[in-house]
């Protein structure tokens, strides 16, 4: 009791010297941004602090927090909600209740936490899906993939592959009432990537017979070759992700090389041989004027690190590099992008790509928003922004579904 009491103390005097955090101007519900804000690195504080007095790692803490979150599968009215597996994968699935007269639509969709965190049973990603299945009478698959460290890139993919390619199959498809020409995959931040990079190899694989018809990425992260974009310089300390933080965690993700993290801060991380990739996310190319600004291109140094890492030069792990024949079966996309972001311009430079190739991308773009917000949909913390990206993801997918 004494030792909780402390804790919960020492929580309180840190988010208090935490409080004032300066957020943009134009973000709405200002105060409960900045408790948002101050929470965060609060938590993040305290993770660091255990790690380096040998308690437990940064991230074990953090998902210890982020469990405190997670919920039950629950039916309701309208869906029924279940636990299972596909082949191996834990999936959760949301079967509407309503009279099947026509086929249904489907949505696979894989949640965000920066390959570390995360899982369909928090309560907002349950919301969503319960939300998605209803709205649109679709069956909705949440997917947990494996997280780092313990499993790194590209255990992620690969489970996103085995759930999407079970799903896939006739029998499964008929059993659950699916229309197999209206399936679309979906995924948010580090979701988004693993849905980016899924919808690639399903597109492209021939031994593959049923398609995608529709893939939204929600503010997703889509390279790890380029770490001095205008968003990572313009966003480097918030709101919500920073980026010494997607350092730390882009480096639990991929590699135990402690210089991996350091290069990557400098933008020098690359090999040698990754030269000719660099055209395939070069910001001062493919950003749109506006978002350019007055920023100066830097060319990132390569070949000066040394570890071996071929894995950075992998589409799975960065979808951006794909080239353009890989790009150009991509179905109808949707791309959300959020001002106050990190990961903006992996989202801008996608737009660019895709429509360059002829693929139909529609493009949303939130002046006021930032990383991470449909994470923020349920109390404690209820933001409008996050319930304003579902209505505009859901709205969208209604009509192109
Ligand atoms: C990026 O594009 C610019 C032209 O806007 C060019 O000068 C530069 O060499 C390119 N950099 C790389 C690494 O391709
Ligand atoms: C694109 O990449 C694929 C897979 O690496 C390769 O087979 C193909 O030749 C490339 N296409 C072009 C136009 O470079």
């Amino acid at each position: 009791m004494g030792s909780k009491a402390l804790c919960l103390g020492l929580f309180c005097a840190l988010l208090a010297s935490q409080i004032y955090i300066p957020i943009p101007g134009n973000i709405e519900e200002h105060w409960k941004v900045m408790a948002l804000e101050a929470a965060i690195k609060t938590c993040t504080f305290m993770g660091i602090c255990l790690e380096n007095i040998g308690i437990m790692k940064y991230e074990e803490f953090i998902s210890i927090v982020i469990r405190l979150d997670y919920t039950q599968p629950v039916s309701d009215e309208y869906v029924t909600v279940t636990d299972t597996v596909f082949t191996d994968i834990p999936v959760h699935l949301y079967l509407p209740k309503r009279k099947l007269e026509t086929p249904r639509r489907a949505v696979i969709y894989f949640h965000g936490g920066a390959y570390c965190f995360g899982s369909f049973k928090q309560t907002a990603f349950d919301m969503l899906n319960r939300w998605t299945a209803n709205k649109l009478d679709a069956v909705v698959v949440g997917v947990d993939y494996r997280l780092a460290p313990q499993h790194r890139f590209p255990a992620q993919f690969e489970d996103g592959m085995a759930a999407v390619k079970f799903f896939l199959q006739n029998k499964i498809l008929t059993d659950y009432g699916v229309d197999p020409t209206r399936i679309c995959i979906s995924g948010d931040s580090s979701g988004g990537t693993l849905a980016a990079a899924l919808t690639q190899q399903v597109q492209n694989d021939l031994e593959i017979k049923h398609k995608i018809k529709v893939q939204a990425l929600l503010y997703p992260h889509l390279q790890i070759f380029d770490s001095y974009l205008p968003s990572l310089r313009e966003n480097e300390h918030g709101v919500v992700l920073t980026r010494d933080m997607a350092i730390k965690l882009v480096g639990l993700y991929l590699s135990e090389d402690e210089t991996f993290p350091k290069a990557l801060r400098k933008n020098q991380h690359m090999p040698l041989e990754s030269g000719h990739l660099f055209q395939f996310v070069n910001w001062s190319t493919l950003l749109p004027k506006k978002y350019r600004k007055n920023h100066v291109y830097i060319e990132p140094i390569l070949g000066t690190t040394s570890y071996s890492l071929p894995e950075l030069m992998d589409i799975r792990l960065s979808p951006l590099l794909a080239n353009d024949s890989q790009l150009q079966n991509l179905p109808s996309t949707y791309i959300l992008t959020c001002q106050y972001d990190i990961l903006r311009d992996d989202g801008l430079m996608y737009v660019s790509r895709l429509q360059n190739v002829g693929v139909q991308v529609a493009h949303e773009h939130i002046e006021d928003g930032f990383h991470a917000a449909l994470s923020y949909m349920a109390s404690p913390l209820y933001l409008h922004l996050g319930l304003r990206i579902r209505d505009m993801y859901i709205s969208w997918l209604d009509k192109n579904l």
